[in-house]
């Protein structure tokens, strides 16, 4: 998906369909958008009458098509809904793209337009921004296992900016809009990838692909290495396969290259690739679902390739813990003791609850090689979260409140929402263990936060944020900008994390 930033009038661009995105007003009034009255007068006043008429009425996500007439160059007219100009935010933007994208899709491709909407409340490289994310998350499609593709994506999306000034800002907008959204299709597909098609080794060949691409540092540690460090927590899972476990490192901004006084931020990502609970074998409904168990890795994956691309001032460190959890004759075991490379040992109870027992090694790795200032992991960690929140927020817990409150302002900016759940002391005790220092589960109760509290064991002394994405990394929920399956949740919201980065 091209999409560039264009100021010829709407009347006047030629592609395949134009898109409108239109505010919806109180009442009965309406307000074709700013640059659409000589468009409607081409029309011979059908988009006015769509709307005046009540058919169309500007509510978000609703769209009316018109079809073009001699005098107006664009095959199409789609109106599409804003909602309350007073409520817009970078999803209703967003989405607004992604249905001019959609739309032109289930009519053979082609090209598109959008007329940037005006308004008080964002800026124009805010508007650009989202709408190129929106043009680049609705084109996406994961098809490479189909035979015969159906829907022809829409190739490029002009936006359409008529102030001069505007247009210079928002081509800045456009080409962030555009890293940020390509990298989380990026996230996408790796999570959709069957796990079948991608263990451990071959997550860790495509985080170097795309380190190669966009100029990041990329090591990976392989078993020698990993039972060098004492990493016991990830043999341990790993041991199960046939396919071996990783530690995937990727680095932006290393400080030998560019300097003293860069911060270091590490993000971690749960990289399981499939799991299968392994001994403490799952239910079989909904198994194939835990191909999606490395959507954390994806995530870090994708926002380190767009803080590359960005060139975000900061030291960036990925730490991806990739394992299969698989039940086998070298599988670990319910009551065995796994010794992780920080010391603590722990007592597993039950092998589905992997995800922790592999993030113990890749936590203490970022904060005793790295030392950052921060630090983020993003986890399919527990079920409980899926029934606690649901798919509208990922599961927030950690023990800095100031560094809770900036990812939660950064989930809000980028549309990824978290919701924070209390991490107490209390919850750190329902982990400790009688036959080793912590046990892998807490029970039943408040499971996603014994999951954290376990977790927090690896991160004491260094401001750390958890997220659980169980129940945002993959979804049944579609939209314009979302078919079926891997989200890419994360990256935005670790992108706008990064951007607004200032240590203390
Ligand atoms: N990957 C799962 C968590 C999960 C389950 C994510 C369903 C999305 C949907 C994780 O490894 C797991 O199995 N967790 C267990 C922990 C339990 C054994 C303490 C769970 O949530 O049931
Ligand atoms: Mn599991
Ligand atoms: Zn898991």
């Amino acid at each position: 998906m091209k999409v560039s930033v264009v100021a010829r009038p709407a009347r006047e661009i030629a592609v395949d369909l134009l898109a409108l995105p239109v505010f919806q007003l109180p009442d009965k009034g309406w307000k074709l958008p700013t640059g659409a009255a000589a468009l409607d007068r081409a029309l011979s006043g059908a988009l006015g009458a769509a709307i005046g008429s009540g058919d169309f009425r500007g509510k978000r996500g609703q769209a009316h098509l018109v079809y073009g007439g001699d005098d107006v160059a664009a095959r199409r007219v789609l109106l599409v809904g804003l909602g309350e100009e007073e409520k817009l935010d970078g999803e209703a933007l967003r989405q607004a793209a992604g249905q001019a994208v959609r739309s032109a899709a289930g009519r053979g491709g082609g090209k598109v337009a959008v007329l940037a909407p005006r308004s008080r409340r964002f800026p124009a490289p805010d508007v650009a921004q989202a709408l190129a994310e929106g043009a680049v998350l609705g084109s996406y499609a994961f098809t490479r296992y189909q035979s015969e593709v159906k829907d022809k994506p829409a190739s490029s999306c002009a936006l359409l900016f008529d102030d001069a000034r505007a247009r210079t800002a928002a081509r800045e907008g456009v080409r962030r809009g555009i890293a940020i959204a390509e990298s989380q299709n990026v996230a996408r597909d790796l999570s959709n990838e069957p796990g079948g098609d991608l263990p451990p080794a071959a997550l860790a060949r495509e985080a170097g692909r795309v380190a190669r691409d966009v100029g990041l540092r990329c090591r990976v540690l392989g078993v020698p290495e990993l039972k060098k460090r004492k990493m016991g927590g990830i043999l341990a899972v790993g041991g199960g396969s046939s396919r071996p476990p990783r530690l995937i490192v990727l680095e932006h901004g290393r400080k030998a290259k560019s300097g003293k006084g860069r911060p270091t931020v590490c993000l971690v990502g749960k990289g399981i690739t499939f799991d299968s609970g392994g001994i403490s074998i799952k239910p079989s409904a909904a198994m194939d679902e835990m191909k999606h168990d490395m959507s954390g890795a994806a995530a870090v994956v994708g926002a380190l390739r767009a803080a590359a691309l960005l060139d975000l001032p900061l030291h960036v460190v990925g730490i991806i813990p990739s394992a299969e959890n698989l039940p086998s004759a070298t599988a670990y075991r319910p009551g065995d003791v796994v010794r992780t490379s920080a010391g603590t040992t722990i007592e597993v109870l039950n092998t589905d609850a992997e995800g922790r027992v592999v993030l113990s090694d890749a936590l203490h790795y970022g904060r005793t090689e790295f030392q950052p200032v921060a630090m983020v992991d993003l986890a399919t960690l527990t079920g409980a979260c899926v029934i606690a929140l649901g798919p509208w927020a990922s599961g927030m817990m950690g023990n800095d409140d100031a560094l809770a409150q900036r990812v939660k302002e950064a989930g809000e900016a980028s549309g990824e929402r978290v919701w924070q759940l209390p991490l107490w002391d209390e919850h750190r005790e329902a982990i400790r263990s009688k036959v080793a220092d912590i046990k892998n589960t807490g029970g039943r109760e408040a499971g996603t936060i014994t999951a954290a509290a376990f977790l927090s064991f690896f991160t004491e002394g260094t401001p750390w944020v958890h997220l659980d994405i169980a129940a945002t990394g993959w979804t049944t929920k579609t939209n314009a900008c979302q078919p079926l399956g891997a989200t890419g949740v994360g990256v935005r919201l670790l992108v706008e994390f990064l951007r607004n980065f200032r240590s203390r």
